[in-house]
């Protein structure tokens, strides 16, 4: 008997809280890459970067739709919309930016 038969939720995106039934259902749903997925699922925007669970949904979505995990494309990495000076991301303080 799997967890899910069990009752149990398997938790796929920790960061964000999903589960691999949420996962699932996105993809019945039609939701079929890794870019649909992380806007539907919230998956690999939480404070690891997607680190632990895309791997994990990447394989979930090939498992799924019967593809090759190598043709289950990542989403795409944003950069930040306004430039930041490099003193912020060092941890000084916003009003010692000048
Ligand atoms: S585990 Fe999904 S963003 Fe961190």
């Amino acid at each position: 008997m799997s967890r899910e038969e069990n009752g149990q939720e398997v938790i796929v995106c920790r960061c964000r809280d999903v589960t691999e039934r949420e996962v699932k259902e996105a993809i019945a749903e039609g939701y079929d890459t890794m870019e649909l997925l992380k806007r539907k699922t919230m998956i690999g925007t939480g404070t690891c970067g997607g680190r632990t669970c895309l791997p994990i949904v990447q394989w979930i979505l090939a498992r799924e739709t019967g593809r090759k995990i190598e043709e289950i494309r990542l989403p795409r990495e944003r950069s930040p919309i306004v430039p930041m000076p490099l003193k912020f991301a060092a941890g000084e303080k916003v009003g010692d930016m000048e």
